[in-house]
């Protein structure tokens, strides 16, 4: 991959690349479309990446169908698909790992301690084996977009990030591969996430709140009230760069970021919702 991904430079080609996990659904095909409307080439990689799974969590569980994700990726018009071996990539006595500190442990990182290092790791293992121009991410996962774009600010790492919006089923429920866990009933249910970030992002830029902690706990007991299968594991109001937690709403200004996890059964989703505060 690093001497193909090398002779596409030497040849004047624009590298774009979209990292996955596979199990393809249209938010990942909205990342490709991006990337070759943009790029000369397109390289996608699908490889479910050990080391960001913590114990306990989905990693055998999680769904792999590679000859699904190779015809999704032919008709999405992606060049190279990149499919490693979890033991290719980390080799024997493999020891190097990219932290970025403080980002990595809010929000998802206090429920999920050392994911978002398996993350920057293995997203910079592989710019180093695409060496690619353009990175396409996903809003859906905020955190993530956060945490890379600094670890490529801080490193000086050669590649522009790009971030897509989060596509949604008719439903609004935001697509992602881990949908196929949830049961009929759940997944209706599992709008409400959607729905109570509208809710709360309208009362913040109309003034329709008390303060940020009280609007927090609004939005727990309209989701605890409406689906009491639905167990909230957390909520949080910050910016959007540092993902600090924004205590005084009403005198910020800038980039909001509302995020959230929560359970429906077993099923751990996440959704946020961003946008832009004037005072
Ligand atoms: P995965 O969950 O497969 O997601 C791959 C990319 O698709 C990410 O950038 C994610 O934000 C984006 N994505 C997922 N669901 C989306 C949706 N509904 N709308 C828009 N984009 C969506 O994220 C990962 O894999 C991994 O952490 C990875 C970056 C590949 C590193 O292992």
């Amino acid at each position: 991959m690093q001497e193909i991904a090398e002779f596409l430079r030497r040849t004047g080609r624009n590298i774009g690349f979209v990292p996955t996990m596979g199990y393809l659904h249209e938010g990942h095909v909205n990342l490709m479309i991006a990337a070759k409307d943009e790029c000369d080439i397109l390289i996608t990689s699908i490889f479910v990446n050990p080391v960001q799974f913590l114990p306990g969590e989905d990693f055998e569980k999680y769904p792999r169908d590679f000859m699904r994700d190779y015809y999704v990726c032919k008709q999405a018009g992606v060049d190279y698909i990149f499919n490693p071996e979890p033991d290719e990539v980390y080799g024997e006595n493999y020891k190097t790992f990219v932290n970025v500190n403080d980002l990595s442990e809010r929000l998802e990182g206090k429920y999920r301690p050392g994911h978002f290092t398996g993350v920057a790791t293995v997203v910079m293992k592989f710019f180093n084996i695409t060496k690619p121009h353009f990175a396409y991410f996903g809003q859906k996962d905020a955190q993530q977009v956060a945490i890379l774009s600094k670890m490529v600010s801080d490193l000086n790492v050669d590649v522009e990030i790009k971030v897509c919006e989060t596509l949604r089923e008719e439903s609004g429920l935001a697509m992602s591969s881990r949908n196929v866990y949830l049961s009929d009933k759940h997944r209706n249910e599992a709008t409400i996430l959607n729905e109570v970030l509208n809710v709360a992002k309208n009362k913040i830029l109309t003034g329709d709140y008390e303060d940020a902690k009280t609007l927090k706990r609004e939005m727990k007991e309209y989701i605890e009230t409406k689906t009491p299968d639905c167990s909230l594991q957390y909520i949080a109001i910050t910016d959007n760069y540092l993902l600090k937690k924004i205590d005084d709403l009403s005198d910020y200004e800038g980039e909001v970021l509302i995020s959230l996890a929560a359970f429906f059964g077993k099923t751990r989703l996440i959704d946020n919702i961003l946008f832009t505060k004037k005072i």
